[in-house]
């Protein structure tokens, strides 16, 4: 039926009509009744847009698409587009947040939301999952992803495409989920945004590909293409990567869109004009362009003077047509556009109460001296930093749908949970930075980081003197929410130098220190990890984020995140990531735990190899105990199973959420292999006192990788098999598999 339907529709259409479908502007911000009067509404009129994005709003989405399918001669509807991705009004923690939940039902859920308050509001397209692989924490867009490791990528780039998508496109309130940014877009150079990329292809496919290909293979209806080059030549032009992987190996059957201006670029990256440039995308497998106009400019000409097939242009309109179809737009072109549905979804109660649990879920205690936390419900506790009182800042960055100024910050999330037993006093004791280079850099939508003009001694001190008269002070600093995102890269990844400050004239107080850490990316957290008693790193938490924090705080919600990227002990250690290679002199496990120099092995003169956090790494309120590894078979032998277990156990005296790790470690092989690489994970809950055998099942298919020849398989030979609470410290045991 759908063939039917698309073949007659594209058998009635012009060339300019099929090139308008692959237009895909940025709505500006006309206003609701100006739609067709506006230079879009002109071009939707005349056939040659296929969708809109950055338009919010049922009214203005519905008059926009009624000009599409009243006036165009077609009557094709248009199709809707936003970065949707960590929530839309309701909002969740940054993604790299969410990864820490290590709870994939949780990260689907805040999808699925997601996609209900989106489509309630008139958007049927999410640019998200971001599943950019990266072990570079200078590069400000590791906030919208899930960290340094493929499995782990891989899990939650499943679960965003089945929280977006559901099962069934056409309902009302699923999405369409755009897979970005492909590929390797999380590997430039010096951390830089926009840089060069590098990368042998064993690394491509090792490492980088996974979580793109899970995305892929979990039915996502669209891709978007990097702004990056691989292998010389810019994604967005890239026919091995666009047709040859994307299509040819990995069965891809959506659609391409370029990123914002993607194939324009490619000028700039010396490829020629923008007829060569737009060509040069559309013969490699791009199906929409984002902004730039290339293809709504040359393509015609272009296939005049036989540089690009009209057939080309014919498939990507299908593609478009296609996901326009499965979406149920050529049913009702209206049908995500009920403002009654709008009202009632977005923002709801229920939502936000999702968000508040999902949150707190994500937050990674870090330190934990002398149980400073969960802290008393009594006494007074002095709540003090730039980002105490600071919702603007708490959504973090990519929130374009969030209504910031509601969300709840710290301050007020203490009051309202706990004020009624606890006496919370409060002082701002720094800016977030005092450049004002940097307070005009890292603000964006609206965003600012809430400056005050007075001098920086003077504000540092109320805020000591307040601490006097507390029990102890929560201490809530780190970065402010664009510090990290698109275009905020930076070379110096320390908590600016004035909260710093702020944090050593506290110390002197002698009151205990909970650092309540805001922050987009891993930080050198080299000096704060001394100074303070307590660490919970919040990440950007979202709309709710003051109760949640408040209910980690005091133990109403034990903290089972863990970081899914690596916290270097300086920047110099960067890239460092738990799944290296052994190299061919490393430094002995001894040393490396002690930080002890040996010359003329893998190590610095001047800094320890290992990072301050580990991959995997969290704390909780109570102990977990691990025994020694079970296997169920010491020798397997071809395409069998192995149960490893271990069984774990509350020691503590609090209930909690622990996530078991497993780590494989392929001892000889073909090429080099890592020391350790995730396979498996399992978040368990325990009731204080409880233990629990914890299974995993290992088979061949873990055991694979892509060798020199790109070949994916697997080596007989010694394994070992680690469990553990993080990427260092484990449990091992060592099983021989022959083939
Ligand atoms: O989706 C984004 C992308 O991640 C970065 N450039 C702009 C796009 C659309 O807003």
């Amino acid at each position: 039926k759908k063939k039917v339907f698309i073949d007659n529709l594209i058998s009635r259409m012009t060339l300019d009509e099929k090139i308008g479908q692959l237009n895909l502007p940025s709505a500006g911000d006309f206003t609701t009744g100006q739609a067709q009067s506006s230079d879009i509404g002109k071009k939707i009129e005349q056939g040659l847009v296929g969708g809109l994005f950055n338009i919010k709003g049922v009214n203005k989405i519905r008059d926009v698409q009624k000009v599409a399918v009243e006036k165009s001669r077609l009557k094709i509807p248009m199709i809707f587009g936003m970065d949707v991705i960590h929530g839309y009004e309701t909002t969740f923690p940054i993604p790299l947040g969410l990864a820490s939940s290590w709870d994939m039902d949780m990260i689907q859920r805040s999808a699925q939301i997601a996609a209900q308050e989106s489509t309630a509001d008139g958007i049927n397209w999410t640019f998200s999952p971001m599943v950019d692989i990266s072990r570079e924490p200078r590069w400000g867009r590791v906030s919208e992803g899930s960290g340094e490791d493929p499995y782990l990528g891989s899990e939650i780039a499943k679960a965003m495409v089945y929280g977006y998508q559901g099962n069934d496109l056409s309902k009302n309130n699923t999405m369409l989920a755009c897979v970005k940014h492909f590929a390797l877009y999380g590997a430039p150079e010096g951390g830089r945004d926009y840089n060069t990329v590098d990368m042998s292809r064993l690394q491509m496919y090792n490492t980088y590909f996974p979580p793109y290909k899970a995305a892929v293979d979990a039915g996502a209806g669209s891709v978007m293409a990097s702004f990056n080059e691989v292998d010389g030549i810019p994604a967005t032009g890239n026919r091995w990567l666009m047709t040859d992987v994307l299509r040819n190996q990995w069965k891809f059957n959506g659609f391409v869109v370029t990123d914002y201006t993607g194939i324009n670029e490619m000028i700039d990256h010396g490829l020629g004009d923008l007829q060569q440039v737009s060509a040069l995308a559309m013969n490699a497998g791009i199906d929409m362009d984002m902004v730039g106009e290339g293809f709504l400019k040359t393509l015609k000409k272009s296939i005049s003077e036989g540089k690009v097939k009209e057939q080309s242009v014919t498939d990507a309109a299908r593609r478009i047509l296609e996901a326009k179809y499965d979406l149920g737009l050529f049913d009702d072109p209206y049908k995500y556009t009920d403002s009654k549905r709008s009202q009632k979804e977005v923002f709801s109660p229920k939502h936000l109460e999702a968000a508040k649990t999902i949150a707190s879920n994500s937050m990674v205690l870090m330190k934990n001296d002398n149980q400073t936390l969960p802290l008393k419900k009594s006494g007074t506790v002095a709540v003090i930093g730039p980002l105490a009182d600071n919702a603007m800042n708490m959504t973090g960055t990519w929130s374009v749908a969030s209504k910031h100024a509601n969300s709840i910050s710290l301050l007020r999330g203490l009051k309202e949970t706990i004020g009624k037993d606890v006496n919370f006093l409060f002082a701002k004791g720094s800016n977030i930075y005092e450049s004002e280079k940097m307070e005009e850099r890292a603000s964006m939508f609206g965003k600012t980081s809430g400056r005050d003009s007075r001098p920086a001694e003077q504000i540092r001190k109320e805020a000591v003197d307040l601490a006097g008269k507390a029990d102890v002070i929560v201490l809530a600093i780190g970065e402010s929410a664009e510090m990290s995102g698109e275009s905020s890269s930076r070379t110096d990844i320390t908590i600016p130098e004035t909260q710093q400050e702020l944090l050593k004239e506290l110390k002197k107080t002698g009151k205990p220190i909970v650092l309540v850490l805001f922050t987009g990316r891993p930080l050198v957290l080299t000096e704060e990890s001394q100074l303070a008693d307590a660490i919970l790193n919040v990440w950007f938490p979202g709309s709710m984020a003051g109760y949640a924090i408040s209910d980690v705080l005091f133990g109403k919600v034990n903290p089972s995140g863990k970081l899914p990227m690596t916290f270097p002990r300086s920047v110099g250690q960067v890239p460092i990531y738990y799944n290296a290679k052994n190299t061919g002199r490393p430094l002995s496990a001894e040393n490396t735990d002690k930080c002890q120099f040996e010359k003329f092995r893998s190590n610095y003169l001047d800094e320890c190899n290992t990072p301050l956090y580990p991959f995997g790494y969290g704390l909780s309120y109570t102990n977990f105990g691990y025994s020694e590894v079970a296997v169920s078979n010491a020798k397997p032998s071809g395409n069998t199973s192995v149960e490893a277990s271990v069984t774990l156990s509350n020691n503590g005296k609090y209930d909690g959420a622990e996530v078991v790790q497993l780590y494989i470690r392929d001892l000889v092989g073909s090429i080099t292999r890592p020391v350790k690489e995730l396979k498996g994970f399992q978040k368990v809950y325990l009731k204080a006192g409880e233990s629990k055998k914890v299974t995993f099942r290992i088979s061949p298919e873990d055991l694979k990788f892509f060798n020199n020849d790109l070949k994916y398989d697997w080596e007989a030979g010694d394994f070992d098999i680690m469990i553990g609470t993080n990427s260092h410290d484990v449990k091992t045991t060592r099983i021989t598999w022959t083939k």
